[in-house]
């Protein structure tokens, strides 16, 4: 059996919970909760994009050339380390897991994301994470195109204002001060662009269960997905 026939059988089988929804609606902590809850796999799929564009960043690749994007998506030598509940991103030796996730990564990773070439390119490599017993899928299109087959998926969003007050008591906690007009203006801009993209825009699956998370907390959420799987 070849590897491509050994894969569909892999991603066939494995129970697969797939999170989908903008950036800040909590998908994040949820996917994390549900894994550990289940004892399954959790793939960050925001955080392979975010790896493409830093090392695009770093070496000083322009963003705008999406052949020589793709050929780093290609080539992306990450490692995923997990130890008990944390997980560092190593990327080509070195550890990345903070560096990811500043501002200017976030809008270069939506930047990227929205070309075929880079999507395709990370396809394969996302689907390889359905291993059993389980995985939990977090991203944008994870229902709707990674794994269409996913026998469970969540779509999870909130108010962009709700959103970037999350984002704002984060960046708070770790001392970073941020202006939130400009937090709800990153929010939406970014929001705008993942769905109006025209490859896997961000939109829920039809069979999706829609959570709005505006006005939940934590635990109420985390009891609607749990309910959805049971
Ligand atoms: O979830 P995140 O904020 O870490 O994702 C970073 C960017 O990557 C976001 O702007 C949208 C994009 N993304 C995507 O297009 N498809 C995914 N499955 C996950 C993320």
């Amino acid at each position: 059996m070849n590897t491509e026939s050994v894969n569909v059988l892999n991603t066939k089988s494995v129970f697969v919970i797939a999170i989908d929804g903008p950036s800040g609606a909590g998908k994040g902590t949820l996917s994390q909760l549900v894994a550990k809850h289940f004892g399954y796999h959790l793939l960050d799929s925001g955080a392979l994009y975010r790896l493409v564009a830093l090392s695009a960043l770093n070496q000083g690749v322009d963003l705008q050339d999406e052949q020589a994007i793709a050929d780093i998506a290609r080539q992306l030598q990450v490692k995923f380390d997990i130890a008990g509940n944390t997980t560092r991103i190593v990327l080509d030796g070195n550890d990345v897991t903070d560096a990811i996730r500043h501002e200017n990564v976030s809008m270069s990773a939506s930047l990227i994301a929205a070309y075929p070439m880079v999507r395709s390119a990370l396809l394969q490599r996302q689907k390889d994470f359905a291993q059993a017993p389980g995985l939990v899928a977090d991203g944008r299109d994870m229902g709707t195109t990674v794994f269409p087959e996913a026998q469970v998926k969540i779509f999870l969003t909130a108010s962009a204002e709700a959103r970037a007050e999350r984002r704002f008591k984060q960046l708070h906690e770790k001392g970073v001060e941020v202006n939130m007009a400009e937090l709800v203006s990153d929010i939406k801009a970014r929001d705008d662009r993942d769905t109006q993209r025209a490859t896997s825009p961000l939109k829920p699956a039809d069979d999706a269960l829609v959570l709005d998370s505006t006005s939940l907390t934590i635990d109420q959420v985390l009891s609607a997905i749990l309910a959805q799987v049971r």
